[in-house]
């Protein structure tokens, strides 16, 4: 099946996710574009409310320094802690390898793909010098609307990864040196901005996974990964039937390092069925 094809397969499938319109109550527009063409309202109601710690808060200030991960984070150098879900979800599942060409949604500040990198370009040779000889293959290109500080060995494109022109320059960097504009592995920590209504959240997270996984399908080597974040609600199990028509190994998973009070969750697709 040609990309296009497959996309549009793919493409068949998003009614079938994004059919949540009679499970939500009255009164407010979600931000699901199947939703919103049918012009479908929800009620937002206290219930639905999730509380999170606010940053700056003295609950928030007190949870961060309690934190065992956020200590590590700093011993290590990461730029955050979320640099440990990538780390606990590898090391378990292996799924970055020397020489890999990734691509990392939604990067910054850039920990995931410090991570990547590191898996990416292990050091091979240490000289008496004390420098460090890194292996060359591979690439590790960071997407993200927000320019971060660089990083050794991780190319940045800035841009919204869902715009074509976007995609196109990720896949003129996967081209770039290399035979095909094809990905290993593509990883996606993107998040929507917070309203802490859960289902709210939800949706507008499912939406952006739905468009981030059209561009996947065009960029992953058959046997590739699709590693992403969701966050718990309605619509998981309809993800999780069509991601595995996709993909030949689907897994949920929740690394340790991600708080048992957060509502998200890793979708990690292994074996890509693109052939
Ligand atoms: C939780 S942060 C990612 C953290 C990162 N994994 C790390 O470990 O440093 C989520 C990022 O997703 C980005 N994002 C959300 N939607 C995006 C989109 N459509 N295009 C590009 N970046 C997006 C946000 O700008 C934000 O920086």
């Amino acid at each position: 099946m040609t990309s296009n094809a497959f996309c549009r397969s793919f493409l068949k499938e998003v009614p079938k996710i994004c059919s949540f319109q009679t499970k939500l109550p009255q009164g407010f527009h979600t931000s699901c574009q199947m939703c919103v063409k049918r012009k479908v309202r929800i009620r937002i109601s206290s219930k639905n409310f999730v509380e999170t710690a606010i940053k700056g808060t003295p609950q928030f200030i007190a949870r961060h320094l309690a934190d065992p991960y956020v200590k590590r984070r700093f011993a290590q150098g990461y730029r955050c802690r979320s640099a440990f879900k990538l780390i606990e979800i590898d090391n378990e599942h292996k799924i970055i390898k020397p020489g890999m060409k990734l691509v990392d949604l939604g990067a910054s500040p850039g920990s995931w793909s410090q991570v990547a990198a590191e898996r990416i370009f292990p050091i091979i040779r240490s000289d008496s010098d004390g420098s460090e000889v890194l292996s060359t293959d591979g690439i590790v290109i960071a997407c993200d609307r927000s320019r971060f500080t660089p990083l050794p060995n991780v190319v940045q494109v800035i841009g919204d990864f869902t715009d074509p022109q976007t995609q196109k320059q990720i896949q003129d960097m996967l081209r770039e040196g290399f035979s095909d504009d094809k990905a290993d592995v593509v990883i996606c920590d993107a998040a929507t901005n917070s309203t802490g209504f859960h289902e709210q959240d939800h949706f507008s997270l499912t939406k952006l996974i739905i468009s981030a996984t059209v561009f996947v399908t065009k960029i992953l080597k058959p046997g590739g990964t699709f590693l992403f974040k969701m966050r718990t609600g309605s619509e998981i199990q309809k993800m999780l039937s069509t991601m595995k028509r996709f993909f030949g190994k689907v897994h949920i998973v929740k690394p340790p390092a991600s708080r048992t009070e957060s509502t998200e969750t890793y979708f990690l697709c292994k074996n890509f069925k693109n052939k």
